[in-house]
């Protein structure tokens, strides 16, 4: 039987939640050789997820270093990618979404004349610095795909705007699959701060905030605001999982340390996270992810961002673009936390992201790419509510 070598290359933790369903759905394939690659772009929050997902790497390039840049992560992936694809010679590479790991991994690829799938294609705000530079990462990944792996017909549109190469097949998102094992109504936190929390008493805020265009003045903002929440509302707490990165970490010591009803915790495993999303009362992120899981779990989300590529909840009434400045922000969590009927009208589940088959059309997709199954996968089309 004719079989496939498919390498997943990833390094952050939002690509690795996002492709471990994936990755296990390949190893299910007896057509399919399921390699990993690993760019180690981020080392804990990445080692965190490998773990939970019972996931080995094939190879792991180790790149991070404290406070990298932007060229330092894109040129070291490019370098490690050369000696792992000159030796493993896969017949297709598969990257995830728009980080700096993601765009050296497919032009890597494209350098060794490599086919490219690219999972999470066609979200697009068509500002080139918004957001920064992910935006950019996922248009020009776009251009060197073969295989498009678009969440939504939305997505899908985009990329036949831009008239790309390649197929398009519109899966959902990988994410939503993921939650089907990470999210348990009996589920107990590890973290000892999360089992503590009183989420039928208290007003428990989930908050992340982490983009580089957020760093300085907007962050400063966003965090001022939150801290202006906490203090006019008793009712209310913070749990905020503090992203690894110094720049970050610096900044919400500063504006939120010490203050007794926000929590700044170091970052928890996902099945923590998405668990603390199920039973929290909203969520404040300007995390891409969030956007798609807390719908899942009808939570209302503020968008802590002036724009998003994930407009589909918005559009549902879930997500509310608060930008980054102070006074919308604290007007807009004045409203969900003392008018009920704002509450309800956001607080429902929609799932325009995904029904939790998107690895299985994508597995699918890549054997009927290759001739190894006669029909094509069916799109994925989100329930209208
Ligand atoms: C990266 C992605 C961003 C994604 C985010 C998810 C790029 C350009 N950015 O941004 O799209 O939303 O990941 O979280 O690809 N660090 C650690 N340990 C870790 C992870 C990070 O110490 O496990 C620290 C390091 O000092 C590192 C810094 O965080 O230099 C920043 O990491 P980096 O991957 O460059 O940027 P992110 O902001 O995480
Ligand atoms: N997440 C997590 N632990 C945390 C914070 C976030 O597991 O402490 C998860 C979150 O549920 C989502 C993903 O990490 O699945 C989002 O990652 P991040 O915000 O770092 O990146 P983005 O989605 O913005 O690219």
């Amino acid at each position: 039987m004719m079989k496939i070598k498919v390498m997943s290359v990833f390094g952050t933790r939002p690509e690795a939640i996002k492709m471990a369903p994936l990755v296990m759905e390949l190893a299910k394939r007896s057509n399919i050789d399921s390699l990993c690659c690993l760019t180690g772009q981020h080392r804990e929050m990445l080692d965190s997820v490998m773990s939970i997902f019972r996931l080995h790497s094939d190879y792991d390039l180790n790149i991070m270093q404290k406070q990298q840049t932007l060229s330092s992560i894109t040129t070291r992936t490019l370098l490690g990618m050369e000696e792992v694809l000159s030796e493993a010679k896969p017949d297709l590479i598969l990257v995830h979404g728009d980080t700096s790991t993601t765009f050296a991994g497919a032009l890597a690829a494209f350098y060794h004349k490599i086919p490219v799938g690219h999972v999470e294609a066609g979200l697009r705000t068509y500002d080139q610095y918004s957001p920064f530079p992910e935006e950019m990462n996922r248009t020009l990944v776009g251009d060197i795909a073969a295989l498009h792996f678009a969440p939504t017909d939305a997505n899908a549109q985009n990329l036949r705007k831009e008239a790309v190469r390649g197929e398009i097949f519109i899966t959902g998102n990988t994410v939503i699959d993921a939650m089907k094992t990470t999210v348990r109504p009996d589920y107990r936190f590890a973290t000892e701060k999360l089992n503590r929390l009183d989420f039928s008493e208290r007003k428990i805020i989930a908050l992340t905030c982490h983009r580089r265009e957020n760093y300085g003045q907007p962050m400063h903002d966003i965090f001022r605001a939150v801290r202006q929440i906490v203090q006019t509302h008793p009712d209310v707490e913070v749990v905020y999982p503090v992203h690894l990165s110094p720049v970050v970490r610096e900044c919400a010591l500063q504006e939120l340390g010490g203050m007794e009803r926000i929590h700044l915790i170091d970052p928890i495993d996902v099945e923590e996270m998405h668990n603390l999303i199920a039973r929290c009362c909203f969520v404040m992120t300007d995390s891409g992810g969030l956007q798609e899981e807390a719908p899942a779990m009808g939570k209302p989300v503020l968008v802590l961002r002036r724009e998003t590529e994930r407009p589909e909840a918005v559009a549902a009434g879930t997500v509310k673009l608060a930008g980054v400045a102070y006074d919308n922000i604290v007007r807009l969590a004045n409203a969900l936390l003392e008018q009920p009927e704002v509450y309800d009208r956001m607080a429902h589940a929609v799932n325009p992201y995904g029904d939790g088959n998107a690895c299985r059309r994508i597995a699918d997709a890549i054997e009927w790419h290759f001739g190894l199954r006669s029909e094509k996968p069916e799109n994925f089309q989100a329930q209208v509510k």
